[in-house]
């Protein structure tokens, strides 16, 4: 019998042809082999639709060597497209809307400010939702800071810790208020201290030309400084149930306030930070066991609001208390964070878990997800 077919959906992400992710691709295609699916990569340009045949990207592990394959389409399709502002991107969006019949294990999920109202409508959800606005004027911003010291601003539709700033209320000085944050090109800005008349000025040009959210900010400062905080990562598996591969702590760069690792933040076991943080491993072990369960609360929730998923990772926050917030959900998630905080066994079981639910979603296919329209903004 010939074996399953997974296509690797991506895009290129320049004129050259490169890819984000191949190293990743390479793994799962050898991983793939070992247990009965066939994996190819492809992107929308390689999509030839008259024939209904794709120039797909191939990988042969017994010669470590990518070569060009004209291939039928996949059975199944794993979505791994990021936002891009590119034609490339629009083609995925066309590409998305054609082939809407196919079998896609994860299906779009929407920007931060509609995931952020998704959440508010369950109260099971909001408690561990930091308060958030969508910026309309600095009433918005007086608004949370009257609730809270210190607050973030962040694109509604942003990746990677770019265009964030943080703000917060200098308790001796009166009326003044520090701002730190990283630009769109995800350069530090200078810190620096200003009236409140500068900061609403500062923010209002921060936010021309797109939507930003305006949120309460977590304390998660380190003794030594730094921000951090933590990744989970949730999977469907092999038995199409939703489970928690692993979570990973963030401590961001020195002078960052943001804690991602390609704004130079590293990663370590989340127990051992946990259990810094928190003070005992008894309160560590009830925070990681609650964060578990929101996770795959959450992941449930949103895959009956918006479509198929297959995985998730959720961006939260711990504060000293012990409470949990989810200031991010991405659901194209990196999974480096496990290899780079030397927990390779959830590593491997990152990038096995969505080939061995293909493989079930490939089996039960009659009973598979339902498809959902919706488009990302
Ligand atoms: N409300 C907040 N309180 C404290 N820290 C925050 C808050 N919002 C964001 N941060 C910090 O900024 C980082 C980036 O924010 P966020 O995850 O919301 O956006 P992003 O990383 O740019 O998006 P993506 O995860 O999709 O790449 C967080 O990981 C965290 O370190
Ligand atoms: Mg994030």
């Amino acid at each position: 019998m010939p074996e399953p077919v997974l296509g690797i959906l991506t895009l290129y992400l320049n004129e050259a042809k490169q890819l984000e992710e191949k190293g990743v691709y390479q793994r799962m295609i050898t991983q793939g082999k070992r247990i009965g699916l066939d994996v190819f990569v492809f992107t929308p340009m390689d999509v030839h639709s008259s024939k209904e045949l794709i120039h797909a990207l191939v990988y042969d592990p017994q010669t470590g060597k990518w070569s060009r394959k004209w291939r039928p389409f996949p059975q199944m399709i794993y979505d791994r497209c990021r936002i891009q502002r590119s034609a490339r991107f629009q083609q995925l969006l066309r590409f998305r809307s054609k082939y809407n019949h196919m079998t896609f294990l994860n299906r779009p999920l929407r920007n931060k400010w509609t995931i952020h109202q998704t959440f508010s409508q369950k109260s099971r959800f909001r408690q561990h939702l930091p308060e958030t606005l969508l910026y309309h004027s600095s009433a918005d911003l007086l608004r949370i800071l009257k609730s809270s010291p210190v607050i973030y601003i962040k694109p509604a539709s942003g990746t990677g810790g770019r265009g964030i700033l943080r703000i917060e209320k200098l308790k001796d000085s009166r009326g003044m208020f520090d701002i730190q944050g990283r630009r769109q090109d995800r350069r530090i800005i200078t810190p620096r201290k200003v009236s409140l008349s500068r900061l609403n000025s500062i923010v209002r040009q921060w936010c021309i030309g797109g939507r930003f959210l305006v949120q309460q900010g977590i304390p998660l400062r380190l003794p030594g400084g730094r921000f951090h905080d933590y990744r989970m990562l949730i999977q469907k598996n092999g038995q199409g149930k939703w489970e928690m591969t692993g979570m990973a702590g963030r401590i961001g760069a020195a002078r960052s306030v943001t804690s991602n690792l390609h704004g130079g933040g590293h990663a370590v076991r989340a127990e051992t930070l946990l259990r810094d943080w928190l003070g005992s491993a008894d309160k560590a072990d009830k925070a990681m066991k609650a964060s578990e369960k929101l996770g795959l609360e959450a992941a449930a929730f949103l895959e009956d609001s918006f479509g198929a998923l297959c995985e998730l990772a959720l961006d939260l926050a711990i504060d000293h208390e012990g409470r949990i917030y989810v200031l991010e959900v991405n659901p194209k998630p990196a999974r480096e964070v496990f290899a780079r905080s030397g927990d390779s066994e959830t590593y491997r079981k990152a990038l096995l878990r969505p080939l061995e639910y293909a493989l079930w979603v490939y089996k039960n296919k009659n009973t598979a997800p339902p498809v959902s329209s919706k488009t990302e903004e």
